[in-house]
C-alpha cells in the first residue's frame, strides 16, 4: 500500500488537502490523472445503475438538507463513535475499533455506560498510538454528523444545518417527487453519486476513511414483503460488476452483519482484500424495510405512501440500498491493477493494469523524435483525431521506453507511435500496455 501511494502522489493521483498548509488529515484532493479515474468509475457506475436499467434514474439532490433530514433519520440521536482520549498527548481512539482489534465486540447499541464498562476491563491492553502511554479518559459517544451555519446570520447556530452524513436521504427526500414527475411504478430505482462528510474520530488508511468523501448509492424501492428475491439479485448484479472492472474473485467476498442496525432486516459488505490493510468494506447492501420513509413521512407530515394504479393498494415501499465509497472503489480498483514486473535485464516495469474504460488516459502519442518537425505535426494531427473521442496525451519528452514506462505507471492501455513510415503509408505502431507488443496498423483504424 506504501508503493500505491507513493505512485498516487508522484504522479498526480492523489494529493493530501490542504498540503502547503500541513494538510488536514482525512481530506485528499485528486489529481489530474486521479479525477479521470475517478469520473471513469463514476461513469462505469451510472452506465449499469441508470444507463442500462430500464426501471432506474439518476438524481443529484443539493448536499444540505432541512435539519429535520437528520433527525428522522435517526443521525442526530443515534450516528456516533466512541471516543477516548489519551490523557498525557491528547491523541483520540475509537474504543470499538481498539476493542475489535482485541477481539472484543463493541457494537452500536451499546450505551456509553456499557461500553466504558468493556473498555475497563480492556483498557490496560491498548497502548496509545502516538506516546505509548496507558492514560484513557472515559468513553464518550462522539456524533460523526458535521455541523454548518448556512443561512444562520448570528453567532449561535442554534439550529445548525447538517453535511450529509450519507448520500443517500437525498433520494428519500425526493421519493415523492420521483413518483410524481415520471412514469416509474414499483418496483423501481433511483441512483445517486453525492458527497457525505463524517466527522470520523481516526481518520485513517489513506482514501479508506476520510472525513470527505463520496457515495454511489442505488435505493429500490419495492412492495413490502417482496423483497428477498431482488435483494439476492442486487447483491450478484454488484459482485458481477466489480469482477467486470478487473476486481478478481480471489479478492472479493460477501460478508453479512451481525448486528443489525434496529431497522434493517439483512445487511451485507463487499469487502476487498487490500494490500497492508486486508479484507474490508467497499460497499454495502442493506435491506432498510420502510424505516426511512416511514420517518421522513412521520417528521414532514407529508404522506409517502405508494398507491398501486391497478390495485389501488396503498403502503410504504421497503428500500434495498447498495452504497459504495468512490474513494474505496478507487484504491481497490487501483490496488487490484498496480503491478510491478521483473524484466530479463534485471530492471523492473511498474504498471496499473486498469480496465480500458476506467484507464485515466486511453492513448497516449508519441512522434519517434521530437526534432522532426513532420513527425511531431503528424502526432498532433492523430492526438487531436483521437483526442475528440478519447482522454488522450501527446508525449515527445525522452526516449521512447522512458515515454512507455511514464504511460504505464499511470495504466494507458496503448501507446502509438509515429515514425518515418507513418509519413509514407499511413501506419503507426500501436503498443500493448500489458503484453509490450507492437502492431502496425493504419491510423484510420485506432478509434
Ligand atoms: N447509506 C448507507 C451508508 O452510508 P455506510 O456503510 O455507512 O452506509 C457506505 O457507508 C459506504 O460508504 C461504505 O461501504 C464505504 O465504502 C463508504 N464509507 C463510509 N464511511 C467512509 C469513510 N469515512 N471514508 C471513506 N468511505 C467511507
Amino acid at each position: 500500500m506504501e508503493e500505491i501511494i507513493s505512485l498516487c502522489k508522484r504522479r498526480g493521483f492523489v494529493y493530501q488537502g490542504s498540503e502547503i498548509y500541513g494538510g488536514m488529515a482525512g481530506l485528499y484532493d485528486f489529481g489530474p490523472y486521479g479525477v479521470e479515474l475517478l469520473n471513469n468509475i463514476k461513469k462505469a457506475w451510472w452506465r449499469a445503475n441508470v444507463q442500462l436499467k430500464e426501471n432506474f434514474v439518476g438524481i443529484d439532490a443539493a448536499m444540505f438538507k432541512a435539519p429535520e433530514t437528520w433527525v428522522a433519520s435517526g443521525h442526530v440521536s443515534g450516528f456516533s463513535d466512541p471516543l477516548s482520549e489519551c490523557k498525557n498527548c491528547h491523541a483520540r481512539i475509537r474504543v470499538d475499533k481498539e476493542l475489535e482489534k482485541l477481539g472484543v465486540k463493541a457494537d452500536e447499541k451499546m450505551s456509553e455506560k456499557e461500553i466504558g464498562e468493556v473498555f475497563d476491563t480492556y483498557k490496560n491492553q491498548i497502548k496509545c498510538p502516538v506516546c505509548g502511554k496507558i492514560m484513557w479518559t472515559e468513553p464518550k459517544k462522539f456524533n460523526l454528523l458535521v455541523k454548518s451555519n448556512l443561512g444562520d446570520f448570528t453567532d449561535k447556530n442554534e439550529t445548525p444545518v447538517y453535511l450529509p452524513g450519507e448520500a443517500c436521504q437525498g433520494i428519500y427526500l425526493n421519493y415523492k417527487n420521483i413518483i410524481d414527475t415520471t412514469r416509474l411504478k414499483i418496483p423501481f430505482g433511483v441512483a445517486q453519486i453525492g458527497k457525505a462528510f463524517r466527522n470520523e474520530i481516526s481518520p485513517r488508511n489513506f482514501l479508506f476513511r476520510c472525513r470527505e468523501f463520496e457515495q454511489a448509492d442505488t435505493q429500490y424501492f419495492v412492495k413490502p414483503h417482496e423483497n428477498a428475491e431482488a435483494f439476492e439479485k442486487i447483491k450478484q448484479e454488484r459482485w458481477d460488476w466489480y469482477l467486470k472492472y478487473g476486481l478478481r474473485e480471489e479478492n472479493l467476498r460477501f460478508k453479512q452483519h451481525e448486528n443489525l442496525v434496529f431497522y434493517a432486516n439483512d445487511a451485507w459488505d463487499i469487502e476487498y482484500n487490500f494490500p497492508s490493510y486486508g479484507f474490508d468494506e467497499v460497499e454495502g447492501i442493506h435491506d432498510r424495510t420502510d424505516y426511512d420513509l416511514t420517518q421522513h413521512m412521520k417528521f414532514s407530515g407529508v404522506d409517502l405512501n405508494y398507491t398501486d394504479s391497478t390495485t389501488g393498494e396503498k403502503y410504504i415501499p421497503w428500500i434495498l440500498e447498495t452504497s459504495a465509497g468512490l474513494g474505496r472503489m478507487f484504491l481497490a480498483f487501483l490496488s487490484e491493477a498496480y503491478t510491478v514486473e521483473k524484466l530479463e535485464n534485471g530492471d523492473s516495469r511498474t504498471l496499473l493494469k486498469l480496465h480500458e474504460d476506467l484507464a485515466p488516459i486511453k492513448y497516449a502519442i508519441f512522434p519517434l523524435l521530437k526534432n522532426k518537425p513532420e513527425l511531431v505535426a503528424k502526432a498532433r494531427e492523430v492526438y487531436a483525431k483521437l483526442s475528440e473521442k478519447y482522454m488522450c496525451e501527446f508525449d515527445d519528452n525522452g526516449n521512447i521506453g522512458k515515454r512507455y514506462r511514464r504511460q504505464d505507471e499511470i495504466g494507458t492501455p496503448y501507446c502509438v507511435v509515429v515514425d518515418f513510415t507513418t509519413l509514407e503509408d499511413g501506419t503507426v505502431t500501436v503498443r500493448d500496455r500489458d503484453t509490450t507488443k507492437q502492431k502496425r496498423i493504419k491510423v484510420e483504424k485506432l478509434e
